[in-house]
Formats: structure tokens, sequence, C-alpha cells
């Protein structure tokens, strides 16, 4: 393990606060056990203290130490997909307390896979409850240097860990109602779960989770989302007014054009990068060419559709 891991799991003991890489996104480590960590993780953050976070730990096997009990479908999921993309909601029992869940009666766990976090979370032993490393509702972090912009000072340290692979957050499965609800989609398909249990698609009734907010993950010019078909004659109505996120070759009436991928896996890589550096173009609009409806889309498009509000 190096220096700096070590360094950072004695910051996470001290109550401090450690910026982390995960194969998601980069997340804002706290001891999930610890109320005064918890606390300023919350104030940097800027998030309201209703809202649960997800807490991290090495293995399923300290991971589920914080289930009141353990579904059957929780340990088959976690059997395929841990360590990985995917985060458990469950029955808490009394380790989790009120200033990790919210107040729900339910805890979010999950086992990430990068080999940093997996490194850190080892040396600690504990649950490391994580945000994503941003300010609350704008766009999460997928490199160091994001984090350092975001939240800078008010970080006691933050691992390096390379460009997240995933690039969106993790798939988020609902175990604590007896059945599998999809709360959030993410790189782990709905498709792919259902390989291993059924499940069913979020309804109104579902636990409040802050990603389930309209407008999130969003960057702070507006974004709006535009069918293919109508991509050009919105650069010809608004011209050098806006940034375009698209699929085809850039447009010379627009001086910041991004291109990305038709793959999804790929597309969802790049988009908070990409999202990031078109906010910082000084347009006054982002325009988002709309991905294709099919099922393999899904998570980019929930991301895209929260950036657009
Ligand atoms: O990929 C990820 O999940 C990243 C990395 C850092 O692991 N983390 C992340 O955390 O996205 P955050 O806090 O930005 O989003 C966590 C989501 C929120 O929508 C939160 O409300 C929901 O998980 N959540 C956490 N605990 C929950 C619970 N007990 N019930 C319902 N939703 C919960
Ligand atoms: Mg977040």
């Amino acid at each position: 393990m190096s220096p700096e891991v070590r360094r950072a799991a004695e910051i996470l003991r001290a109550g401090g606060l450690v910026a982390f890489p995960t194969e998601t996104v980069y997340g804002l480590g706290a001891d999930a056990s610890n109320a005064a960590a918890m606390a300023r993780l919350y104030r940097v953050k800027g998030r309201p203290a209703e809202h649960p976070v997800i807490v991290h730990f090495a293995s399923a096997e300290e991971a589920f130490k914080w289930a009141k009990e353990v579904p059957h479908a929780a340990r088959m999921l976690a059997a395929r997909f841990w360590p990985g993309p995917l985060t458990l909601i469950v029955e808490r029992n009394d380790r989790a307390k009120d200033f990790v869940t919210g107040g729900q009666p339910s805890v979010g766990i999950r086992v990430p896979s990068h080999p940093v976090a997996q490194q850190l979370l080892k040396a600690f032993g504990g649950g490391v409850a994580a945000p994503s490393a941003n300010r609350f509702g704008h766009v999460s972090p997928t490199t160091a240097a994001h984090v350092r912009g975001d939240l800078g000072a008010e970080v006691d340290l933050v691992l390096e860990g390379g460009a997240s692979e995933v690039g969106i957050e993790s798939t988020i499965v609902d175990l604590s109602g007896g059945s599998a609800v999809l709360l959030r989609p993410g790189r782990i398909s709905k498709a792919e779960l259902e390989q291993v249990v059924e499940v069913r698609e979020k309804t109104a009734a579902s636990p409040r989770h802050s990603g389930g907010l309209e407008k999130h993950y969003a960057p702070r010019t507006p974004a709006r989302l535009v069918p293919t078909h109508l991509l050009d004659q919105e650069i010809a109505r608004l011209g050098d007014k806006v940034a375009v996120l698209a699929f085809s070759r850039p447009d010379e009436r627009v001086d910041f054009w991004l291109r990305m991928p038709r793959e999804p896996q790929e597309y969802a890589q790049r988009l908070y990068a990409a999202l990031r550096e078109l906010d910082g173009s000084g347009c006054e609009l982002i325009l988002v060419e709309a991905p294709p409806e099919a099922p393999e889309w899904a998570a980019v498009r929930d991301r895209l559709t929260r950036a657009c509000g």
C-alpha cells in the first residue's frame, strides 16, 4: 500500500475528509460512523441533511454487517457485481446512523472495484460514506483535477486515480421493500440485473434520493436536449451563442463542439468531463444531441435529461 493511501486512512480515522477515485466517479469520503465527520461532509458538499449517502466497503462481508438482514437477492447481486458499480439499498441495523441514512430505515451500500478505493477501504477497515465529490447538484467529478476545482481546500486529501472508467454514478437497486427496484440506472443495466433477480422500475412511492430530483448532475450553463433532426435548425437560429455536444462532425457555425462516441459506455465515460468543458466555454446555452431511445442508452439518457433540467 502506498504511503499516500496510508495517510488517507489516518485522515479518515481522525474525522477528516478524503476524496478518492472509484470506477464510477470520484467520491468525497468520511468515516460513516463519525457524526462530526459526517456533519463536515454534508457542509462541504452543500447537501441537505435529509439526503442519504452511500456507504463504501472493501468487501460484501463488511458491507452486509450494516444490514438488518441480508435478502437473498442482495447476496446474488453482490456475488455477481461486487466489487463494481452497483449500490444496494437494504434495511439498516444500528451501525447505520441517522446522519448517514438521512433518517430513513434503509442504508445504501457499495463495494467499489477501483484499486485505490479498494486499498483505502481495506486500510480504513470500516464504512466510508461517500457522495460524489462535487458540490450538491453539480456535475460529478471523474478526475482528481475536477475534485480540486470543485472542492479544493475544503478536502484534506485528494487521492489520484486517473480518469474514472465508468464515468457515471453507480446503478442503484432498492431491496428494502421486499422486491428489487431500480432507483438509478448505470453501467450495470436492467437487463444484466435481470439475469440475477427480477427488477421493477421505480414508482412515486420509492424512497427519496437526491439523484431523483429533477435538476441534478447539471452544468451551470443552461443545457437543452435536441433531437438529431432539429439540431441543424437550432444551430442556424442560435449560432455563436451555443456550444454543442453531438455525434456528428463539428459544424463551422459553432465555436465549441464536442463530438461524442456512438457507443453508450464510451459516451458515459466522457460525459461529465465534456459537460464541464462546454460549461467553461462561455456560451449561453449547451445544445445536446439526444441519444438513441434504445435500452443500452438508459443511463446516459437519465443523466442528460437531468443535466438539461
Ligand atoms: O457511483 C456512485 O454511487 C458514487 C461513488 C462515489 O460511489 N456515489 C454517488 O453518491 O453517486 P451520491 O451521494 O452522489 O448519490 C447517492 C445516491 C443519492 O441519490 C442518494 O439519495 C441515494 O444514492 N441513496 C443513498 N442511500 C439511500 C437510501 N438509504 N435510500 C434511497 N436512496 C439512497
Ligand atoms: Mg452526486
